[in-house]
């Protein structure tokens, strides 16, 4: 089969060396990828908004399978434009990547269908929020943009007077743009976070293996929330108890939910949960394989990724059994100095073989740029280091161990990925 990946980031890189492992795969392309991808697929210059320079250059190379990472694409409406050319792809139509797109569309579905999420209320009006916050007046509270934001729209205010000023710059400056026309604000919610991805036919779900996302930059969860540091599986807070509360009051209903709406989907959904003294509940939804939890969760899959995409589309999941690996896997993500904020970019990295591999790791390239057989740094979050072991400690052990081997001026990673809650 030749295969098309959209996207450019470590959670492509993992999507890609999974895919390679597939007999079926003969010819990968990946549009626009990376450094680090284009040691192992081909890269296109495409960008991954150009619909119709896609849907081309899928025709014209006999694509059997396009699958659309991101979500920007998505939202846009990528997989309804492969599809109506005749190509299949893996990944939900616009109309179900709202699920993601639209925070006040996921929270009214999950009011209207009784799933566990933090209690809310949407404004499309600067001043009615801040007659809100202020009339209810409980810190902290949760200011979140309606709309994409690249993870950055929800601001977990500590006193009314953050609140406000959140709500000024998402709705009157715009921060985010058109996705601060409307905003929610909701009850700020305590417990572990989980990160469950589950694969979808819109008939069946199967939930993958769990994993713990870290957000913060900086060690001891501090500093800005970022795309992700790092990421463990399994997240050791996701017992098979939670697990099937899950699945009876969040994972199936909102599979039946998506349908009633006639907004079926077909993918890989994620669910950001929250494991709260009341029980579990959604903090979000994600139309598409987490960045970076994918790098620790694709690692422990044995069944065929190309088996399990065909019959997503062919929506016959429930035929295919779908298997892990026991043990755990982490992943260290290396960042560019400066990260979240201002970084540079260009600057030459050391340690990584021709292919940017070292020894006993698996390397996701997600910001890097390869010329004349050496690697650029390229982005904000330039590699994610990963190992799959029989513990979660030898794991981690094998990641940092690889980590020491790479240097490049600035990189900053987190050195306790695994220990925080
Ligand atoms: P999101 O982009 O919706 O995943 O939110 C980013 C992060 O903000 C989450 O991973 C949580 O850590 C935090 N967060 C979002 N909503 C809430 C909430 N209602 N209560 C507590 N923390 C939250
Ligand atoms: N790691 C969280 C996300 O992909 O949105």
């Amino acid at each position: 089969m030749n295969i098309l990946m959209i996207g450019s980031g470590g959670r492509e890189h993992a999507l890609i060396k999974k895919l390679l492992e597939s007999p079926k795969c003969t010819k990968l392309y990946c549009a626009p990828g990376n450094g680090g991808i284009s040691r192992d697929a081909e890269t296109v210059n495409i960008g991954v908004m150009d619909k119709e320079a896609m849907v081309k250059f899928a025709k014209e190379n006999a694509i059997d399978l396009a699958f659309v990472a991101p979500d920007d694409p998505l939202a846009a409406g990528m997989v309804d434009a492969f599809e109506k050319a005749g190509i299949r792809a893996f990944g939900p139509n616009a109309n179900a990547a709202i699920i993601e797109a639209s925070k006040v569309f996921s929270k009214n579905l999950m009011k209207k269908y009784n799933i566990p999420t933090a209690k809310y209320e949407v404004f499309d009006s600067a001043d009615k929020a801040i007659e809100y916050v202020k009339a209810e007046n409980t810190v902290p509270v949760v200011v979140k943009a309606d709309g994409l934001a690249l993870g950055k729209g929800v601001i977990i205010a500590q006193t009314i007077d953050e609140a406000v000023s959140a709500i000024k710059s998402i709705m009157e400056d715009k921060q985010f743009g058109d996705s601060g026309n409307n905003i929610v604000i909701e009850e700020f919610l305590t417990g572990p976070e989980v990160s469950v991805l589950a694969f979808t036919d819109g008939k069946c779900v199967k939930p993958m293996v769990s994993s713990k996302d870290h957000k913060r930059a900086y060690d001891n969860d501090e500093g800005l929330n970022t795309g992700g540091m790092g990421t463990i599986s399994p997240n050791p807070y996701y017992t098979d108890e939670i697990d099937d509360v899950c699945m009876e009051t969040i994972f199936k209903p909102t599979i039946e939910a998506m349908n009633k709406e006639g907004r079926p989907f077909k993918g890989c959904l994620y669910f950001g949960l929250m494991i709260t003294p009341n029980g579990p509940k959604v903090i979000e939804y994600n139309a598409r394989f987490g960045d970076p939890e994918a790098q620790v969760v694709l690692p422990r899959l044995k069944t065929d990724l190309v088996d399990i995409c065909e019959a997503v589309i062919d929506e016959k999941l429930s035929e295919i059994d779908i298997e892990w690996y026991n043990g755990a896997a982490a992943c260290v993500v290396m960042a560019s100095g400066g990260y979240p904020v201002s970084y540079k970019k260009g600057i030459e990295m050391f340690g990584l073989d021709n292919n940017g591999q070292v020894d006993g790791a698996i390397v996701y390239h997600a910001g890097t740029k390869y010329e004349n057989g050496k690697f650029y740094t390229n982005g904000g979050r330039v590699l994610g280091v990963t190992a799959r072991a029989e513990t979660l400690d030898e794991a981690l052990n094998k990641a940092y161990a690889a980590v020491d081997k790479i240097k490049f001026e600035g990189a900053h990673f987190r050195h306790d990925i695994g220990k925080t809650k």
